[in-house]
């Protein structure tokens, strides 16, 4: 009788793109915390990417992006809804036990981050880390939360915990409406002065990577020079950031609506997915990516 657990056997090449089987060594070593921090301290830019499913991540993994993010932004691109407000936990768990099991298949070595989705941490410290906990055990090595000022104190007992956590702020997707609109944050002195109290808790409390996103390319280079503790992550927050991020299918222009300003098409002129995910890479790690004067504000 076979053995229900081992995959069948595919002499002439694997069925449904399935990923191919994992080589019996890993090449390069796994991302982790100290490595992201030496890159910091190096001046080495640090690249990241969504990913919502298994091939898509061992291509990111294998293109040489460090960190795959399972952000919530799945609501938009493989859910059809129209913000990021109906992402439940049980679909981040999905996705982030997709993605982890992608990077297992080919001994990928990426730094994976999901989102804590709306809803899911807000009510208590308590609520917060048990569903951490889900997306930690669905392969996650961190987890990422909205907000400033009272998600300190959420992040602090995160961490304490051994919950690694990157948090976002900027244009918070999840409170959108109370934004009012997709709009660029920080930009007048008073908010400028708000956000930068808020990212120094979100440092103080232990967060190691903050994403700013369609911030002011000045005030995101200022953060990045203040927090040293705390990998600024940047997506419409300008060149000036320790790292970027975009949305995997933003960047491939395959967005059913319209681009925002901060992306860049890599899939233009590139022959393959793989190869745009490359030149991404090399684009953040050169400093050619973003252009501050066509992707920041
Ligand atoms: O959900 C997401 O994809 C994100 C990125 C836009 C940073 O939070």
């Amino acid at each position: 009788m076979t053995d229900p657990t081992t995959p069948p056997s595919t002499p002439s090449g694997t069925p449904y793109g399935t990923l191919p089987p994992a080589s019996p060594l890993p090449q390069r070593r796994p991302v982790s915390l100290p490595r992201l921090q030496q890159m910091r301290e190096a001046g080495e830019k640090i690249t990241m990417l969504t990913a919502y499913d298994a091939t898509f991540a061992a291509v990111a993994d294998a293109a040489g992006v460090e960190c795959l993010l399972v952000g919530d932004s799945l609501g938009m691109v493989c859910q059809g809804l129209h913000s990021t407000v109906g992402v439940t936990l049980d679909t981040m768990v999905y996705h982030t036990e997709s993605v982890a099991r992608g990077l297992r298949r080919v001994q990928g070595t990426a730094w994976l981050i999901a989102d804590l989705p709306y809803g899911s941490y807000a009510e208590s410290r308590e609520q917060a880390l048990r569903s951490a906990c889900q997306l930690m055990q669905a392969g996650a090595h961190m987890v990422k939360l909205e907000g400033g000022g009272w998600t300190a104190p959420t992040v602090q007992f995160l961490v304490e915990r051994g919950v690694p956590v990157c948090a976002h702020l900027g244009l918070t997707p999840q409170t959108v409406h109370a934004l009012g609109g997709y709009r660029v944050q920080g930009k007048t002195e008073q908010a400028a002065q708000t956000l930068r109290r808020h990212a120094h808790e979100l440092q103080d409390a232990g967060a190691a990577m903050l994403v700013l996103e369609m911030v002011p390319a000045p005030l995101a280079a200022q953060l990045t020079r203040e927090l040293p503790g705390c990998a600024t992550i940047g997506i419409g927050a300008g060149k000036g950031t320790a790292g970027q991020v975009l949305v995997m299918h933003d960047m491939l222009g395959i967005n059913l609506g319209k681009n925002p300003r901060f992306v860049r098409n890599f899939m233009d002129g590139a022959p393959s997915v793989r190869a745009a995910l490359e030149a991404y890479v090399r684009a953040v790690k050169d400093g050619s990516f973003p252009d501050d004067a066509l992707h920041a504000w």
